[in-house]
This record gives structure tokens, sequence and C-alpha cells, in this order.
């Protein structure tokens, strides 16, 4: 007789398939990242982004009680400030954008799991994601700002803060301004292996942060370093970090399963705007089925390590999931 193993057996019906699925992407470990702006009755389109918009406060509010309600409880918060200036202060004004998102959402929706994008690339005129010193970013300097901003938006009610600047020893510093702060319970959700990568292309568009000269390559890691990868999360972890993010997700699947070998703390993926916008063109011309496409992509990040994810598509998960 021969075979003797046969696989397909397992195979033959979706109760069977069912039943033998090692992977599942659970609708609570999904976060959904959100982009708020000044203003009231906004939903600005972002062209690169179909679905996506920046809203303003109480828009936002109303949107995401909706998510919400499909089962989705984490949103990670982006900020467009009315005024940039070179020090990126509309990060840790307390009456500033994301502030004033985080404290209204969290009346709204207490229960919910609110992360403060920690960065200033969103406030600062040139762009950047730090102070500047001449044309670098000056790194000691910077993590001074970041710590002041994790401690603001801990006092909007930030339930976690999750700096994507990728300054060094950013996550110690934000760690001891929490403490004396009285935010010993706030965690660290750190993107502690960022990449310098071309899928943050739409992003750009949607939380209007294109530096004016340069780019990222002296602060993002190197596309080509994987073990630096397992540098960068160890030292977040000694530095005081709860969780860690893998940045972007479907490039970087043997990094986000190396992260997970390696930890003992649970950890993230984000699966960028140039991910979400690559499936949505597709499925938009026909040469894709988006739906499919985008629970396989989940999946498989599901599958190579990660806890969560952070997806653009969390609210259509939801809505799926709830139609099953
Ligand atoms: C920077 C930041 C970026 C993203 C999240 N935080 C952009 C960048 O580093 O240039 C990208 C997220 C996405 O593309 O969806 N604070």
């Amino acid at each position: 007789m021969f075979p003797i193993e046969r696989p397909r057996r397992l195979r033959q019906t979706e109760g069977l398939r069912a039943l033998v699925r090692e992977t599942r992407v659970a609708v609570e470990q999904l976060i959904y990242p959100v982009f708020v702006r000044p203003g009231q009755g906004l939903q600005e389109p972002i062209s690169s982004m179909p679905g996506i918009y920046q809203w303003s406060v109480d828009t936002l509010c109303a949107h995401l009680e909706e998510v919400y309600a499909l089962g989705v409880h984490a949103f990670l918060f982006f900020g467009i400030p009315s005024h940039k200036d070179a020090q990126g202060s509309e990060a840790y004004s307390p009456d500033g954008i994301v502030q004033r998102a985080l404290q209204a959402v969290h009346e709204r929706l207490p229960d919910a799991t609110l992360i403060a994008d920690l960065c200033l690339c969103e406030y600062t005129d040139h762009g950047h994601c730090g102070l500047l010193h001449g044309e670098i970013v000056d790194n000691d300097a910077t993590i001074d700002v970041l710590a002041r901003t994790a401690v603001v938006q801990a006092r909007a009610g930030a339930t976690v803060v999750a700096p994507s600047d990728m300054m060094d020893g950013r996550v110690g510093a934000i760690r001891r301004a929490l403490d004396a702060a009285g935010f010993e319970q706030v965690p660290i959700m750190s993107y502690a292996a960022k990449y310098a990568s071309g899928f943050y292309g739409p992003f750009r568009e949607a939380a209007e942060n294109t530096p004016t000269f340069g780019d990222r390559r002296a602060y993002q890691m190197d596309p080509a370093n994987r073990q630096e990868a397992l540098k960068e999360v160890l030292l977040d972890l000694e530095e005081g970090a709860d969780m860690v993010i893998v940045k972007p997700a479907m490039p970087y699947l043997d990094v986000l399963s190396d992260v997970k070998k390696a930890v003992r703390v649970p950890v993230a993926a984000y699966q960028v705007s140039g991910e979400f916008a690559m499936i949505k063109a597709a499925g938009q011309l026909g040469w894709l089925e988006e739906r499919r496409v985008i629970e396989e992509s989940l999946v498989s990040i599901k599958r190579a390590g990660a806890d969560m994810i952070i997806t653009y598509f969390a609210p259509d998960m939801a809505r799926w999931a709830q139609e099953r």
C-alpha cells in the first residue's frame, strides 16, 4: 500500500480543517491605528489608504465606539498637530491633539486600551523623529523630550506608551520618567525592531510627517539586518520594555520569528500602511481576492510569532468574525 501517510485525510472537510488548525487570529489581539487632527466634524480621506481617515476628536470618538462594539478594544493613536515647530512641542503639550483625543476616548470607552504612539516626527517642522543638531538627530536631547511626552500622554489617559523613534536609550529614559511621575503601572510597548522601510509610504500622507530633507536611515534599522533586530530587542527589554514590536510585518516574518523565539514578553507586529495599500490596490483592481488575502496575511503574521497585530484591517476582521 502506497502512500502510507496521507496528509490529505485531515483536509477533506472544513470541520476537520478547523479541528486541526494551528493558528487563529483573535480579534481581541488586534490593535487599530487611528489618525486625529484638530477641528470638528472631520473625516478626511487618505488617498493611498482607502477606508482610512483623519478624524477630529468628535468623529473619532463616534468611529471608535462603533469599532469597539465590533470587538476591537485596542487603539493606537497618531496625531496631526495644528502647529509644528523645531522642537515638536505639541507632542508634549497637555492640550496637544493626541492628549485631547486620549481624554475624550477614555471618557467614552473607559475599558478600551489606548496606546499612544510616542515620536516627534508628526510634530516637528522638519519631519524627523527627534531634535536636530545641524542635520543630525540629536539622540540624547531627543530622549529627554520623549520621556516628557510619555508622562503627558499617561496623564491624558494612555494605557500604554509606544516609542517609535528608534533613539538609543529611550526606553530606559521613558521608564524612569513614568516611574518618577507615579505612572509605574503604565507599560511600554517599544518599537524595538523598526526598519527604515519604503512600506511606510502611505503613512507619510496619513500623518503628514515626511522629512523635509534626508531620510530616517540614520536611526531606523537597515532592512538587510536580522541579527541586529535581536540586539535592539534585548536592549529595549534590559531598559524595561514590557512588550516589543517588529515593524513592518510581512516583509520581516523571519525577524518576527527570531524575536518570538528569543524573548519571554508579548510580541506585536505592525502591518504597516504600505502593506495595507498593496492589498487594497490589488483588491480594487480585481487582481487579488481582497478578503482572502487580508485573512491570509494576518494568519501568516500570527503563525510567524506575533501575539498581537497592529493593523488597519482590524475593523474588517472584527466584522467578518461577527458574521461567522
Ligand atoms: C513614526 C512612525 C511611522 C509609522 C508609525 N510610526 C513612520 C515612519 O517611521 O516614517 C509608520 C506606520 C505605517 O506605515 O503604517 N513615528
